[in-house]
């Protein structure tokens, strides 16, 4: 049913075997049957993925699929509804779905109180760990209209494009936890297995195959037992992909050379501590954390998250930048095999930064609003703006500061 080479020549992020189920084709019209779980979660989760749900169904108009929707509850607001920040159906409606795209979670009155019981992020570490989410994939790209943006010098910045594979189930994210009674004292155990380690190794040297062949494990083996273990395992398989160059960072040097010297890096393997703090640093490279998707995939459902978290002082405002959860929507639609439908998410993306049609946070004056950016892109997927476009007709939606 699906062309293997058209797939394979497309799947940048995504290892060909992990396809997300059963698609059911609808002969007459060519087009494909998806279920979409879609939590928005917390902060500028809802609005931001309100967007991706528009880009979506422009997606689905012109080609001719059907996307159907289930929206489900996780992080602070689910625990004001239900008392869990994960309910049992959100988890029930993502097992049996074909993929989940999820908004941001956390809001401060937890961050605020370090003895909250429930936690907001608690549902997303749940989740991470009952979809067995093991390989989360954070693409770091620039774009030359929003150098300007980025802390780095110009210099620096062109040609950066790399890949970031962070292990997401396990680590000390999910060792084991113990304080005593009197709060002097704590603990978080980090641990890794070989097969933890091998099998999102196995989806990093297959990426790099797919890129520029080389591999950098970001690690602290000159400290850590769980460190050397990923070096030993990684080298043991790299001997399976010849053509791919391994070399290995401390983490602390790789936090240096991502600001020193980001082109150097084409895919990037590392554990599940280390990815969160240096996916964050990767992030302001292209100019403005709203803008980096990520997928996370595993052995059951894939989840496509922005790299950004709750913003919750831009929470309704309609400010949010939607780019980042787009993006995510667009490796979602790689995920699905829908190879031709995320390049033209992604053209259309690059024409709004082109165009500046961009948020408050790229452009703080001459701004457009969460919707509007929306709107545009899903007028470009519906082929309204391209040949004959009126600039004037863009400018007008564009919001003043008074
Ligand atoms: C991320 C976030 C999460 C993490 C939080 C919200 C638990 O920072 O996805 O990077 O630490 O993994
Ligand atoms: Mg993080």
């Amino acid at each position: 049913m699906n062309n293997l080479k058209s797939i394979k020549d497309h799947f940048k992020y995504f290892p060909l075997n992990s396809g997300s189920g059963n698609y059911n084709m609808t002969k007459e019209e060519g087009g494909k049957t998806f279920s979409i779980t879609v939590i928005p979660g917390d902060g500028i989760g809802p609005e931001v993925t309100q967007q991706s749900v528009h880009v979506l169904n422009a997606i689905a108009h012109k080609f001719h699929h059907q996307f159907n929707y289930q929206y489900c509850l996780m992080g602070a607001v689910a625990i004001d509804e239900t008392g869990s920040p994960l309910p049992d159906a959100t988890i029930e409606a993502c097992l049996s779905s074909d993929a989940v795209l999820f908004g941001a979670i956390g809001h401060p009155k937890y961050d605020n109180d370090p003895t909250a019981k429930v936690r907001p992020e608690q549902g997303l570490l749940k989740l991470r760990k009952a979809l067995q989410l093991f390989s989360n994939i954070r693409p770091v790209t620039t774009y030359p209209s929003l150098q300007h943006l980025s802390p780095l010098k110009k210099q620096r910045l062109e040609d950066v494009d790399f890949v970031i594979y962070r292990e997401l189930v396990g680590g000390i994210y999910f060792g084991e936890k113990k304080t005593n009674e009197d709060q002097t004292w704590a603990s978080d155990g980090c641990e890794y297995t070989k097969e933890e380690i091998e099998r999102i190794a196995h989806q990093a040297f297959r990426a790099a195959m797919q890129r520029r062949k080389k591999l950098t494990l970001v690690d602290k083996a000159n400290v850590l037992e769980t460190s050397r273990l990923w070096r030993k395992v990684v080298k043991d398989i790299a001997l399976e992909y010849p053509d791919v160059q391994l070399d290995f960072l401390f983490v602390d040097n790789a936090a240096m050379q991502i600001i020193l010297n980001p082109k150097q890096f084409d895919v990037v393997l590392t554990e599940n501590l280390f990815g969160d703090i240096i996916s964050d640093e990767a992030s302001v490279i292209s100019g403005s954390l709203g803008l980096l998707p990520s997928a996370s995939v595993g052995v059951s459902t894939a989840l496509f998250e922005p790299i950004h978290g709750s913003y919750p002082q831009a929470a309704g405002k309609d400010i949010a930048n939607p780019l980042g959860s787009v993006l995510s929507a667009a490796m979602m639609l790689d995920y699905l095999q829908l190879p031709a439908e995320a390049k033209l998410v992604r053209e259309a993306v690059q024409w709004t930064i082109e165009n500046m049609f961009v948020t408050k946070d790229i452009d703080p004056v001459n701004f457009y609003f969460t919707s509007t950016v929306g709107d545009l892109i899903c007028e470009y997927i519906n082929g309204r703006v391209s040949g004959v476009f009126s600039q004037e007709n863009v400018e007008l939606r564009k919001s003043t500061i008074i």
